[in-house]
């Protein structure tokens, strides 16, 4: 297989020599365990490191499966829940009790269910607006990675720049190539400033609030995860078809450390010449 190598039985591994890793379950259950198993690794190792584990949340459906896991005492008692901060990599530009809400979701699959403080959760603040919301978090991203510090004399924000470099970003992919809320021909994409932005995702004919790729890339670690038949042939094109980010804005996901993408068969079907993967993981050399 182009590409591919090497086949290694399953350990996280750090891996630097510029590769991604694609790791393959044999079902959603075993890709959630796979998960799972992946965020207390990075969480221990954040909070050895620096006494704190910055992690942000994907939506929609696929990681639901994650949280509600995550909040089982098996793994639950694996996590000191009191270093962890919590945030969204993306949000819908609706209301905290919505049903499309990712944060809903995540509250209602782990959040109320871990003995997390509440200060530690960073919901986006859709009440304020989309635009506002997302400047709003994005002051609230820069005060927390001290990006942003209060000037003694004046009292301003005074901002040193730079990229906050969250502990561990999981990401979703839409079967259009979409991750977070980085959607195909977006202005977001061109977004090389700004933390976190807002804007119109026509396809939807909805606002929505999404970290922009810099950010996101700031990372220590991205997780992929992608669960489903729906997602084979785009799985393909984005891990093995031509660099085209405009069109496939998963691509655009290169992170300065570590990126797993994890899938279960049905997703990976087409990305590799086996019908049935062993539990085991693919080291694929990202081409230029
Ligand atoms: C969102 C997500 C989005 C999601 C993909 C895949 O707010 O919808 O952040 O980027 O990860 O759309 O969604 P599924 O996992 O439900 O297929």
């Amino acid at each position: 297989m182009e590409g591919v190598v090497g086949v290694s039985p399953f350990v996280i591994q750090l891996n630097d020599e510029g590769t991604y890793h694609l790791n393959v379950q044999p079902d959603p259950q075993a890709l959630t365990r796979l998960a799972a198993s992946a965020v207390v690794f990075w969480s221990r190792k954040a909070i050895e490191r620096r006494g704190r584990f910055h992690l942000a949340l994907s939506g929609g459906g696929t990681p639901k499966q994650l949280y509600q896991l995550l909040a089982t005492p098996e793994f639950a008692q694996q996590i000191f829940w009191d270093r962890v901060q919590v945030w969204w990599s993306d949000e819908r530009d609706v209301p905290a009790d919505h049903a499309d809400s990712n944060y809903k979701m995540a509250h209602d699959a782990l959040l109320s269910k871990a003995p997390i403080p509440p200060a530690n959760v960073h919901r986006v603040r859709t009440e304020l607006g989309a635009q506002q919301a997302a400047a709003q978090y994005e002051t609230e991203i820069g005060l927390a990675f001290e990006r942003l510090r209060t000037d003694e004399a004046s009292g301003a924000l005074v901002d040193s720049g730079g990229w906050p470099s969250f502990d561990l970003v999981l990401l979703g992919m839409g079967d259009d190539g979409h991750t977070a809320s980085l959607f195909p021909h977006s202005p977001a994409l061109k977004e090389g400033e700004r933390l976190v932005t807002a804007h119109h995702v026509d396809k939807l004919n909805a606002m929505r609030i999404t970290f922009c790729a810099p950010l996101i890339n700031a990372a220590d670690a991205v997780i992929f995860l992608v669960s489903g038949a729906s997602k084979a042939a785009m799985l393909k094109r984005v891990l093995l078809g031509d660099y085209a980010p405009d069109e496939l804005p998963a691509q655009m996901i290169a992170p300065a450390g570590k990126l797993f993408w994890m899938a279960d068969a049905a997703a990976a079907a087409q990305v590799a010449d086996r019908p049935a993967y062993p539990a085991g993981e693919f080291i694929y050399r990202r081409s230029a």
